[in-house]
């Protein structure tokens, strides 16, 4: 870095600490608590937090050894929840329900990206322009976002993106907005990449966006939420009947990587698909997360629904500091159920895996 650069860095990380600071402070008692947890260091209200993090999750062990052993995850997870804050100044960290698990059974329970190679056949999404986007966009705003769903645990994210995705473009297509239905994906899409033997889509056990849509457009379409509602296990059977199709793909893309791409498809196509590094994301309460690093190996799959610059301003003056993401733990994480992540460089692997998908244009109905 030269001499200017790294003013300029010191100086940023200087700017973004004080607003982050300037914005702590909340009038709501529950941010407060938060607030304490991450910013205090005091050991003996571990105890105190756990309490209150069992009786607004309601957690429950069985035995008194499961119980002291999850008091020792948790306290672990309000360091890391301080050492995130402290990477991630413009976000909240602190308890979430994920709170009391490791990070590796975060991983294995409540992600599922399974593999993290680009399909070698999958269509390359047309340049855009992109002079006449507007400053600020929100697909819930016009009726194309389904309300916030919940995978459990489940590592079945990569079905709950592609729903997503199929729901936005469908609204598109038909201006009717239905959801539809994960657990058809997890019971019946078992796709592979041709190239990579052993790395099919697989339930609970992980999978992909882009195959997931080809097995949607192989299929013929996927079925309303309710005709085949989600259990979130793998039951081995599927259960797919072809006449009660809802929505259709008419074909699908990845996006490059250049951020104004990624815009300008969202606002033309719809919600995109989207993979993502979620290790932030376990102690996520809100604002914008923009860690000064991050790992960009994704592990998880996501909506982007929006983008945005309201009450944040970081020292790059963009028109469209941060995406707008939904995610699938339910609406009691983040921002009810919502995620915000920085624009401007690759953050957590944000741009890196980007899918948009057109339905099929019905006159029925
Ligand atoms: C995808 O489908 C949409 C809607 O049917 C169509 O307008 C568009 O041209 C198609 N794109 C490609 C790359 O085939």
């Amino acid at each position: 870095m030269d001499r200017r650069f790294s003013l300029l860095f010191v100086f940023s990380l200087l700017l973004e600490t004080s607003l982050a600071a300037a914005s702590g402070k909340s009038s709501d008692g529950e941010d407060l608590v938060i607030q304490q947890v991450v910013d205090g260091d005091h050991p003996l209200s571990a105890d105190h937090h756990f309490r209150l993090f069992k009786r607004r999750f309601g957690k429950s062990y069985a035995t008194q050894e499961d119980h002291d052993y999850r008091f020792s995850v948790f306290k672990t997870n309000l360091r890391r929840a301080r050492h995130h804050q402290r990477l991630d100044p413009s976000a909240v960290h602190g308890v979430t329900q994920f709170s009391d698990l490791t990070p590796a059974e975060f991983r294995r329970n409540h992600l599922g990206l399974k593999r993290l190679r680009f399909p070698a056949d999958a269509n390359k999404a047309p340049i855009l322009p992109t002079e006449d986007l507007p400053a600020d966009f929100d697909w819930r705003d016009h009726g194309a976002v389904a309300s916030v769903k919940n995978q459990g645990s489940c590592g079945s994210c990569w079905s709950f993106s592609t729903t997503g995705a199929l729901e936005g473009a469908n609204f598109l297509a038909t201006g009717k907005l239905v959801s539809l239905s994960e657990q058809q994906l997890v019971d019946c899409d078992h796709e592979c990449d041709p190239e990579e033997p052993g790395s099919c889509d697989s339930g609970c056990n992980g999978g992909l966006m882009n195959s997931a849509l080809e097995y949607t457009l192989k299929a013929g379409g996927l079925m309303r939420e309710e005709d085949y509602p989600y259990s979130g296990t793998d039951r081995g059977t599927c259960k797919f009947d072809k006449t009660k199709i809802a929505a259709s793909v008419a074909n699908f893309s990845v996006v490059s990587l250049d951020e104004d791409q990624i815009a300008a498809n969202l606002v033309k196509n719809g919600p995109l698909a989207v993979a993502i590094n979620a290790v932030f994301m376990q102690t996520y309460v809100g604002g914008v997360s923009c860690p000064y690093i991050c790992s960009k190996r994704l592990d998880h799959g996501v909506l982007l629904v929006g983008y945005g610059s309201a009450g944040y301003a970081p020292i790059r003056m963009k028109e469209k500091p941060y995406w707008i993401i939904k995610n699938s733990w339910g609406e009691s994480w983040g921002e009810n159920g919502f995620y915000k992540i920085c624009q401007g460089r690759n953050v957590c692997g944000v741009d890196s895996m980007v899918s948009t998908v057109a339905a099929v244009h019905t006159t029925s109905n």
